[in-house]
């Protein structure tokens, strides 16, 4: 028999990108994790804004099986029928009326980027090349999405770099109107920055973002791959805002935790991507088409995005009572359950700190860079759960405040 696995075995085994929590997982159920030695975690953090419907759903679980046992794989020689229900539901309930499947959002937004850049070459010369992006934000980790990305620290030790990417400030439209022009492809951005620090795009800076797109024939790519399913209380962010984008990329919660990728366009730019100009071997396959179809029923017959707004206030209300005896956020933001409270200067750098406190009281949060506790729990994480996980914070704030 294999000896038990240890956290030490990761810095000997793996390639090291990553600096794991001490505690090793080993099984969920709800919004409650239990590690190796039988301790229990009040998770907020949904894998990363991932288990919509928290962890071991049993009708996830009984979607995935059913597919189990009769399809797992076939390759894009061939379409299959879970997928397809899959892109019927998404064009449904979106601006939406095609759709690419990959395995994660930076494969999305990889996607999204090449296809701008096909169809402006196509249909206005090869001068129309520039992307618009913005600083700060993150869009993932491929060689594309880092140098589109706004953080330089997670492109720099890779280039020679994609080239004629800009970087606009967010939520500054003059800055926009500074760097855009006729040369400009594309323009991609979250609705509201994730990993970032949480910060929401204001409702006018978007419009006028839409303008700006219309005004200089770009196409406009909403990056929902954190804001998606239901995590700020409607479907997509973009529902809030009313501005449609052209391109929307969505990722994390569409699998509810089994990994898939999309690409949600509207026909007459994704017409201009034609048999043979990208594609990949895993997208599309019907295990992954079976459970996002499933969260997506789910979703929608509990009435699961309801439930988020009220979830929203429980946690903040927490936030704000343990802010008022500790006076250590200087601000509590995020729509839905998508949270950041932010450090106040007395505390500034100490979000990872406070990240291995929480976990060694029982609870998991996650960080948004330095100074920003970010919370992503499951869209039906209990009262209870949030009760008990947010008791066990308190105590992580009074530790660091000590
Ligand atoms: C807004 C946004 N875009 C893209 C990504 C990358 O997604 P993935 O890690 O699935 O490649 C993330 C991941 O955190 C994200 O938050």
């Amino acid at each position: 028999m294999l000896r038990k696995f240890l956290r030490k075995d990761f810095d000997k085994w793996m390639i090291p990108v990553y600096n794991p929590a001490k505690f090793i997982p080993i099984r969920g159920e709800g919004s409650t994790i239990w590690d190796q030695n039988g301790k229990d975690y009040i998770d907020f953090t949904g894998g990363i804004a991932v288990n919509v419907l928290g962890h071991a759903h049993p009708l996830l679980k009984e979607a995935l099986e059913k597919q189990l046992d009769n399809l797992w794989h076939i390759g894009n020689g061939y379409t299959n029928e879970p997928i397809l229900k899959l892109a019927r539901k998404l064009i449904d309930s979106t601006f939406a009326d095609r759709v690419f499947f990959c395995n994660s959002g930076a494969e999305a937004n990889e996607t999204a980027l090449k296809l701008a850049r096909k169809v402006a070459k196509d249909k206005f010369g090869k001068h129309k090349n520039n992307i618009l992006s913005f600083k700060n934000s993150f869009h993932g980790r491929t060689l594309f999405t880092v140098a589109t990305g706004g953080k330089s620290e997670y492109s720099k030790h890779f280039g020679p770099l994609p080239k004629k990417i800009k970087h606009a400030l967010f939520n500054d439209i003059n800055s926009v109107s500074k760097l855009i022009n006729e040369n400009t492809c594309a323009v991609i951005i979250e609705p509201i920055q994730g990993e970032g620090g949480v910060i929401p795009a204001d409702i006018s800076f978007l419009k006028e973002l839409r303008n700006l797109c219309d005004k200089y024939r770009v196409i406009l790519i909403f990056d929902e791959v954190q804001t998606g399913i239901g995590r700020t209380g409607l479907l997509y962010a973009y529902m809030h805002y009313g501005v449609i984008p052209d391109i929307l990329t969505s990722a994390k919660g569409l699998g509810g935790g089994f990994p898939i990728g999309a690409v949600l366009a509207k026909k007459e730019l994704a017409l201009m991507m034609t048999v043979g100009t990208h594609g990949n071997t895993y997208g599309g396959n019907p295990l992954a088409g079976a459970v996002a179809s499933e969260v997506l029923e789910l979703i929608k017959k509990d009435k699961i995005i309801d439930g988020v707004k009220e979830r929203h206030m429980w946690i903040n209300s927490h936030l704000n009572k343990i802010n008022n005896g500790l006076h250590i956020f200087k601000e509590i933001r995020g729509v839905g359950l998508l949270i950041g409270a932010v450090l106040d200067e007395k505390l500034a750098g100490q979000a990872n700190k406070i990240n291995i406190l929480a976990s060694e009281c029982g609870v998991m949060v996650l960080v948004a860079g330095n100074n920003v506790i970010r919370f992503t729990p499951a869209l039906n994480i209990s009262k209870k759960e949030i009760d008990i996980g947010m008791e066990r914070f308190a105590k992580a704030c009074k530790l660091i405040s000590k």
